[in-house]
């Protein structure tokens, strides 16, 4: 048998592999995206940066986690984490120096501005300069950039959407993914907007609008900041059915026109099969690896191998958007239903005329000459 591969060609470029690291913590700066290449990732989506990082302030704490009753497993994930702090500067460098020593892993800068048009073409000609392979604009982060009119304050107006894709896409000359947020009724408006602008693709989902928990002693919502919080973006396992459920959507309208990369509560090689099944070319893990290390990749590739070569996929093509076909409308569940009671209450009426008085007409009855 053919050994599988999970060598995958993505809007014309190769990945190693569909597994990339999520844009945040993971990919914080060059030296902790290098040694994830050096474990296994096969790409990554470095943190959200903007033209002006001094702007951007964040809080500590930040993080919140929502625990499993029994296993005290981590299940939920809060935070309001902004975009990076660190000098625009000093991420064009270093992008520059990464490109130079990984040609044949996936770099992709994650960017985010204000609206305006020529920022926004400012930092995509000059990111684009230092040989990163792709982009994804971060249209889609709940929480903090908001209230500048920024991330998801974009991403819920599909017009906007239209407006800022366009502006990258007269300037873009490598791929770009727009990041979509679920904090919508119907996240293929926003996407229709984006592919009618010509982005190669789209990226689903960025964190869910939540407010995690409140303090029962103090009455503080957490995470507590100086006493207060704001709502932060909800990830991590809860999310996962729901993050389905929209990459779901967008692939039923646009699997084979856009790729499509899958994020939300990925944590094992099954869970990302399951993205890649509703049409993902590409999957990323961000408090997935945010929780179990970097060194998880490993695991991915070869579980992930493994039951490819159990199921005899050659490569992730041979199953990918094969579950989509399977969605229908709730009456159409109905319909197959009654067909297929009908079709059973058949069989069973001619088990009965198997009598032994009727044996001679069924036999007639069965016999095409
Ligand atoms: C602490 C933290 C920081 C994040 N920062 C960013 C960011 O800078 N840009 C972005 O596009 N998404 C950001 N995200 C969202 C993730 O990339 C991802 O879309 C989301 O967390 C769902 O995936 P997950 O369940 O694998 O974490 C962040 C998520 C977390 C948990």
């Amino acid at each position: 048998m053919v050994k599988p591969t999970l060598e995958v060609e993505v809007d014309g470029l190769t990945y190693k592999n569909p597994f990339l690291l999520g844009s945040g913590p993971p990919g914080t700066n060059a030296r902790v995206i290098a040694k994830a290449f050096d474990l296994g990732w096969g790409g990554v989506v470095a943190k959200t940066i903007s033209l002006d990082s001094s702007k951007v302030s964040n809080v500590a704490p930040r993080y919140a986690k929502l625990k499993a009753r029994q296993s005290k497993e981590v299940i939920g994930f809060e935070n309001i984490e902004l975009i990076s702090d660190r000098p625009y500067e000093i991420w064009l460098e270093e992008f520059r120096e990464l490109k130079k020593q990984y040609p044949d892993h996936r770099v992709i800068a994650s960017v985010m501005e204000e609206y305006n048009k020529e920022a926004w073409q400012r930092i995509i000609t000059e990111v684009q300069e230092t040989g990163v392979d792709a982009f994804e604009l971060n249209l889609s982060c709940p929480h903090g950039l908001p209230e500048r009119k920024m991330g998801a304050a974009m991403g819920q107006s599909p017009e906007i959407v239209k407006e800022v894709t366009g502006w990258v896409m007269e300037v873009a000359k490598i791929p770009v993914w727009a990041k979509m947020t679920p904090n919508v009724t119907d996240i293929t408006q926003p996407a229709q907007a984006a592919f009618d602008s010509g982005v190669q693709g789209v990226a689903a989902i960025n964190t869910i609008l939540s407010v995690i928990g409140v303090d029962l002693k103090t009455l503080r919502p957490q995470p507590t900041v100086e006493g207060h919080t704001v709502p932060g973006g909800y990830s991590c396992q809860a999310v996962r059915p729901i993050a389905l459920r929209h990459v779901m959507e967008i692939g039923r309208k646009f699997y084979g026109k856009m790729s499509i990369s899958g994020i939300g509560g990925i944590e094992t090689a099954a869970d990302a099969a399951q993205f890649i099944a509703l049409g993902s070319s590409t999957v990323q893990l961000c408090t997935g690896a945010m929780l179990r290390g970097y060194k998880i990749a490993e695991e991915l590739n070869r579980e992930l191998l493994a039951y490819m070569e159990e199921m005899g996929f050659a490569d992730l093509t041979e199953f990918r958007g094969k579950a989509l076909e399977y969605f229908s409308t709730h009456a159409n569940l109905v319909e197959r239903q009654k067909a297929a009671k009908i079709a059973k209450a058949g069989e069973r009426n001619r088990d009965n005329n198997w009598t032994t008085d009727g044996i001679q007409k069924e036999t007639d009855e069965l016999t095409t000459n």
